[in-house]
């Protein structure tokens, strides 16, 4: 168990870096949960109308993921890859350094993905860009790029991948569910709609 303990830890550290607000912040944009939906990610940081921020974000986020699942399956193994996995993603979404109000997931999800399984991680960001082109709502494109995965995962790789996928896409859909009720009401911002609107 140490080393599923240490991957987790590690994870969790890594996951817990908050790239959208650090990016916004040094850029003299002040603080990021202020603008816009008010979330440290890379939609978000679009809104500020900082396009090349927004991709450093985007890398980041995902980056970590990434990383966090690569280092374990290197140095502890595949079990301990899929823990790091999950705790990079929880540590974006609940960041102690932020009094665990993080991001909602999309780009960590994506990262950690890459580095699982490349396959389940295209069909995934194939999903969220379909989506996007047709509805212009980012939201949307990952809460049906989430609910897709786990069905992905099973058919390319198994049931642990599915699994984890499962957990990820639960806890995303319970970080958006402020813009599923949005999308409800019809309320949501689409790509490229207002910018830096306060929240
Ligand atoms: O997918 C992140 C995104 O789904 C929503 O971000 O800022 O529009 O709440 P935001």
């Amino acid at each position: 168990y140490v080393n599923l303990i240490l991957a987790a830890v590690a994870g969790y550290l890594l996951g817990s870096i908050p790239f959208g607000l650090v990016l916004t912040k040094i850029a003299g944009l002040g603080d990021i949960r202020n603008i816009g939906s008010g979330n440290i990610g890379a939609t978000n940081v679009l809104r500020t109308g900082r396009k090349d921020l927004a991709v450093l974000t985007l890398i980041g986020d995902a980056g970590k993921g990434g990383l966090a699942v690569l280092l374990a399956s290197y140095f502890l193994g595949e079990q301990a890859a899929l823990v790091a996995g999950v705790a990079a993603f929880a540590g974006h979404v609940w960041p102690v350094w932020l009094g665990f109000k993080g991001g909602k997931g999309v780009a960590t999800y994506i990262g950690t993905l890459l580095a699982l399984n490349w396959i389940v991680c295209l069909l995934f960001c194939a999903t969220w860009l379909i989506v996007a082109l047709l509805r212009r709502y980012s939201s949307l494109a990952a809460l049906t790029a989430a609910a897709a995965s786990p069905v992905f995962a099973y058919i390319w790789s198994g049931v642990a991948l599915s699994a984890t996928c499962a957990i990820l896409s639960l806890i995303l859909y319970y970080r958006h569910k402020d813009n599923i009720l949005r999308l409800l009401d019809g309320t949501e911002t689409k790509i490229g709609g207002e910018k830096a609107a306060k929240s």
